[in-house]
């Protein structure tokens, strides 16, 4: 039986790290090859400074000359539109039969391989593979290794470390002219020097951490939520501006609260897992609901977001729940009153959120209730709580005004 590995990337550029690691996987592994395989990336998620498919394949090519074990495949890019590893590994299944296929991963996408589209088929078809790269966590690696393990997948884990090198040092580097010595092979360098790729990289090294999330969220969602959720990050920042809330805060949360709402459920699923959220009863009979916890938790373990008032808005946007900050309100209200919305009674709900964030609060949770009652679908109780606090605290103001 042949032994075969896949390893996929943007390889935007291909560096001298993704071929230590592939030679070096090839050989302690006795692979027959390693097949490079760029990734499509669809127009509308190509970052400024992406070289296209064409370049990125072309640059594979020439790294890999003189290198017998390794080759390139145009499979994905091909293939066009959303790829996902299993999709590949099926087609490269029906293509090479009788081989045993290994899947090479970069050191930090390992440690999230369980939330991947399908895991449980990827890891039936091929070993989980990485090499450990100089400076990083090499126990966080063998952990999960591990835990893959004991879950039945098979894995392999390389500790001995290879040089780390950057794509995007790479690129800045390039935009700023500078030699690329040792960080690609020559004939890449020359490449990228003669096409003059990664002209416009020097931007990023200004870029804010919104910057970087409005880019992670333009890859993540389609594109009617993607101009959601740039419309409630602008509309949280102005509630936020107008009720005394963290502007900076709000925006940031607008941004990112629907991150996963344009993920599978399966592989929703597997974030739960990961991160062993326990789902209510509510949750569980309503998919809808996930992408708030999903979101809360890739935020925080993948995105590295640490400020807990945004986690808590993006975890509360969808149900609500008693004693919610203001953070959380700005953003469940801004989520209505944003300027894609147009249901019915946006410019009712658009008056309150100008005289009274309570006010549209409790609008916002009756329309909620509504929707779900007339839908024929569970309410969730922080929902029900929430209104009965909005609801009380309304009355108790009236009696003392009637005081
Ligand atoms: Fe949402
Ligand atoms: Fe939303």
């Amino acid at each position: 039986m042949k032994k075969m590995a896949l390893f996929g990337g943007a390889f935007d550029p291909i560096h001298s790290g993704h071929l230590a690691m592939a030679q070096r996987l090839a050989e302690t592994l006795s692979l027959d090859s390693v097949l490079l395989m760029p990734s499509f990336v669809p127009p509308h998620k190509i970052r400024e400074s992406m070289a296209d498919g064409a370049h990125r394949l072309e640059m594979c090519r020439l790294a890999i000359e003189g290198q017998p074990l390794l080759q390139v495949s145009d499979m994905e890019l091909r293939r066009g539109g959303a790829s996902f590893t299993i999709d590949t590994l099926e087609e490269l299944h029906r293509l090479y039969p009788d081989t045993e296929w290994y899947l090479i991963t970069g050191a930090d996408v390992f440690c999230t391989l369980r939330t991947w589209h399908r895991f449980a088929d990827v890891a039936r078809l091929a070993v989980l593979c990485t090499v450990a790269r100089c400076g990083t966590d090499t126990a966080a690696l063998t952990d999960y290794a591990a835990r893959l393990q004991a879950d039945g997948y098979r894995c392999y884990v390389d500790t001995q470390p290879v040089q780390t090198v950057s794509s995007t040092e790479i690129r800045v580097r390039a935009a700023a002219g500078k030699p690329l010595g040792g960080l690609v092979p020559s004939c890449v360098e020359a490449y990228i020097k003669q096409y003059g790729l990664y002209q416009h990289a020097a931007a990023m090294l200004t870029q804010t951490k919104d910057e970087q999330y409005t880019e992670i969220i333009r890859a993540r969602l389609g594109d009617s939520r993607f101009q959601h959720s740039l419309c409630v990050a602008q509309e949280a920042r102005r509630l936020a501006q107008k009720y005394g809330a963290d502007a900076d805060k709000a925006y940031t949360a607008g941004l990112l609260h629907d991150i996963m709402k344009d993920t599978p459920p399966q592989a929703q699923l597997q974030i739960l897992q990961e991160f062993a959220i326990l789902l209510d009863g509510v949750e569980k009979t309503n998919p809808t609901l996930w992408h708030a916890r999903t979101g809360a938790a890739f935020l925080q373990h993948i995105l590295g977001v640490d400020d807990a008032e945004i986690l808590d808005a993006v975890r509360y946007h969808t149900t609500g729940r008693v004693g919610m900050s203001l953070l959380e309100k700005v953003l469940f209200v801004a989520d209505f009153t944003s300027a894609d919305r147009t249901y019915n009674d946006v410019d009712v709900m658009r008056r309150l959120a100008d005289e009274s964030l309570e006010a549209a609060m409790e609008y916002g949770v009756v329309y909620t209730i509504h929707d779900l009652l007339n839908r024929g679908v569970a309410i969730h109780p922080d929902t029900v709580m929430v209104y009965n606090e909005l609801v009380l605290s309304g009355q108790q103001e009236g009696i003392q005004h009637e005081k």
